[in-house]
């Protein structure tokens, strides 16, 4: 390898990895959420969600940058996913579908064996990501989210059995 060579390879990103989340990760998660839901969460309520028990979540980034994340809520057999985002920048290169991914073994080491969802008619990438997943539609609110505009858009509620 040349000089140069090595430089770039030095300045490469380094491969995404999934990791556990920490209190110190909570200012970072609540702007990845702010960025990808319109009504936000502060910084005090994601520290509550990591302090709780019942939540289950994992984050993906390079190095120490934290670019997405995903968090559950977890009631016996069952779970409940509260939020996955993944930051702007970052998105459509896999980092979603690999913290989904890992989130679903995570969850099924626990003893979790269905995973439910709601997700915005609307929201193309989730749907086709979840679908991809085998996530089952088996429910519908109507008029559930509220937009910025003011309209009303419905959600589907989607499961997924976990082995
Ligand atoms: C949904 C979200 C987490 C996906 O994360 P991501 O890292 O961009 O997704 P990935 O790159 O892992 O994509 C995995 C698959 O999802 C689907 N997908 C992701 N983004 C898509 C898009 N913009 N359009 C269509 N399909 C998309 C594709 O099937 C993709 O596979 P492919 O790239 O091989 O076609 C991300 O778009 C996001 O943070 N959105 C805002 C928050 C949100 O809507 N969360 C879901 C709430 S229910």
């Amino acid at each position: 390898m040349g000089r140069s060579g090595f430089w770039s390879w030095l300045a490469r990103p380094a491969h995404p990895a999934v990791r556990s989340l920490a209190m110190r990760d909570a200012p970072r998660i609540a702007a990845i959420h702010s960025e990808g839901f319109h009504r936000g969460w502060s910084v005090p309520e994601i520290e509550a969600m990591l302090a709780d028990a019942t939540i289950v979540g994992l984050g993906i980034g390079r190095g120490r940058a934290l670019e997405g994340f995903v968090l559950s809520r977890r009631a016996a057999d069952e779970a409940e996913i509260l939020t996955i985002a993944v930051a702007t920048g970052a998105r459509r290169s896999g980092l979603g579908l690999a913290v989904l991914l890992a989130h679903l073994s995570q969850l099924a080491g626990r003893g979790v064996r269905a995973l439910f969802l709601e997700v915005d008619e609307g929201n193309a990438a989730a749907r086709a990501l979840y679908d991809s997943l085998d996530f089952r539609e088996v429910g519908r609110r109507n008029a559930y989210y509220r937009r910025p505009d003011g309209g009303r858009a419905t959600a589907l509620v989607l499961r997924k059995e976990l082995a």
